[in-house]
């Protein structure tokens, strides 16, 4: 290996002070030392424009023959694509440039470089997704993948602010279960010394538990579900926040659900505004997202599904009683400019746990929230059945195995009350806030029917 390629930070020109590329603008004029990679590279006679990426963003260096040691022309010049390097350079403001400055370029070192024979599988032109999928590893370094990871962990943090400040105690539960909470045939089965046990298909029965402790609280973590599905809205690992809230009805699950999902994109466009265009989303659609949402009972839904197919805009007729399919979704979604929420689906096609109306017991209590443009359900949440005698009834005519059931069912033998909550799919969130056609490209590793690596 040359002796260029160890990649180890040695005397570098230490003496500018150390930028990112996001915060250049506050550096207009000096001189400053950039860590980062090797975008791209464009030659024009004596002049090299290499592009530098360093996460926070990309800039383009200029170095012209004339102004740089015959060294540094040399090894601008001979710059691969990811190749790790430390740029000194002085900003300059120029209006033409993507984020606004350019860099003239001082010096470059080079921590690695990649070699020609063996170069970075991704390059700049279109690529298969099945490619890159095989190459996540490395896709992420992409300008667009990164921004999307940014927005990701702006809408992780607005949704923990949100809970955190509205009395919501975080209370983590178990990954590791001994039953199902949404329906046995997607269960991830784990061998447990000797007994079978299952990774959570959602924290929703222990945090029934904490909230009827503490009153108003909240899980955030992985969650699972052994789909069979492949479609561009499932993961088999994805992750999930849960507020759970004791006194709680439906109607105020409605409530948080339309005032959080507002809080969360409203974060996103005041503090990630450069993420979005770097992504192209169009945000003004997600400007119109504000509380209140449109509330439709299942039963009107299904009328609108019935109404679009007579008029020829939907293929399948609905068939009163099933769960809306992917298409039905995205109908009822296209209606309105905010994300609607369906609520008092039929008690028999949803969880053993939900409410029933108490005025017409054939309904549940419960709510999908559907995003606008497309996206489908976000969050799906109900009123939780307090009555011991009917969730014990469920219980066993979802043929769940009660004995694993005893402690959720002391919740109901040991002061029950209505109690409500809801889970909002984080990567479901990121699609549609970042507008992606995929949930793959919403998490760093996607884990879904056909791939576990890398
Ligand atoms: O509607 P779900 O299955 O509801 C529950 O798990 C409840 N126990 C939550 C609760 O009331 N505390 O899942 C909730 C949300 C969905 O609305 C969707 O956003 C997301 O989790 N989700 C998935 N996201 C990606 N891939 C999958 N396979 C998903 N399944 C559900
Ligand atoms: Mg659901």
């Amino acid at each position: 290996m040359a002796e260029e390629n160890a990649p180890t930070v040695t005397e570098t020109a230490t003496k500018a002070p150390l930028s990112t590329i996001g915060s250049i603008g506050q550096h207009e004029g000096q001189t400053v030392t950039l860590h980062g990679w090797l975008y791209n590279l464009r030659e024009s006679g004596k002049l090299l424009f290499p592009i530098f990426r360093d996460g926070t963003g990309t800039i383009q260096g200029i170095v012209p023959k004339a102004s740089v040691t015959p060294e540094v022309f040399e090894t601008v010049k001979g710059l691969t694509q990811e190749s790790s390097v430390i740029v000194t350079g002085k900003v300059r403001a120029d209006k033409r440039a993507p984020g606004g400055y350019e860099l003239d370029v001082e010096n470059v070192e080079v921590l690695q470089r990649v070699p020609e024979d063996a170069p970075y599988p991704i390059s700049l032109k279109e690529h298969g997704t099945d490619f890159l999928m095989e190459h996540r590893h490395l896709w992420l370094r992409t300008p667009r993948q990164a921004a999307i990871l940014r927005v990701r962990a702006e809408i992780i943090k607005a949704a923990r602010d949100f809970l955190d400040d509205n009395g919501f105690i975080l209370t983590d539960p178990p990954i590791l279960t001994p039953a199902a909470c949404e329906g046995t045939s997607t269960l991830f089965p784990v061998e447990y010394f000797g007994d079978e046990a299952y990774l959570t298909q959602s924290g929703q029965l222990y945090i029934e538990s904490t909230a009827l402790a503490l009153g108003k609280v909240y899980s955030f973590g992985p969650t699972f579900r052994a789909e069979k599905s492949k479609t561009r809205r499932h993961l088999t690992e994805f992750w999930m926040v849960e507020p759970e809230w004791a006194f709680a009805t439906l109607d105020d699950l409605m409530g948080l659900a339309e005032n959080f999902i507002s809080f969360i994109v409203d974060r996103v466009l005041t503090r990630r505004a450069a993420e979005m265009k770097t992504i192209g989303r169009d945000v003004t659609k997600l400007e119109a997202i504000k509380p209140p949402f449109p509330r439709l009972r299942y039963d009107e839904a299904v009328a609108m599904l019935n109404d679009a197919h007579a008029k020829g805009l939907l293929e399948a007729p609905f068939e009163y009683g099933n769960d809306f399919g992917s298409p039905d979704e995205t109908y009822i979604s296209s209606q309105f400019d905010r994300p609607v929420m369906v609520h008092r689906y039929p008690a028999a096609v949803k969880a053993f746990y939900m409410e029933p109306d108490p005025n017409e017991p054939k309904y549940a209590l419960c709510v999908d929230v559907l995003a606008p443009e497309g996206y489908g359900e976000v969050i799906g949440g109900s009123q939780r059945i307090a009555s011991y005698e009917l969730l014990k009834k469920r219980i066993e005519e979802h043929q769940l195995p009660i004995d694993a059931f005893q402690w959720y069912l002391d919740l109901r033998r040991y002061g029950s009350v209505p109690h409500s909550g809801f889970g909002m799919g984080v990567e479901r969130a990121v699609a549609w806030i970042c507008g992606l056609d995929h949930v793959r490209e919403t998490i760093p590793f996607a884990r879904t029917l056909n791939r576990i690596y890398p």
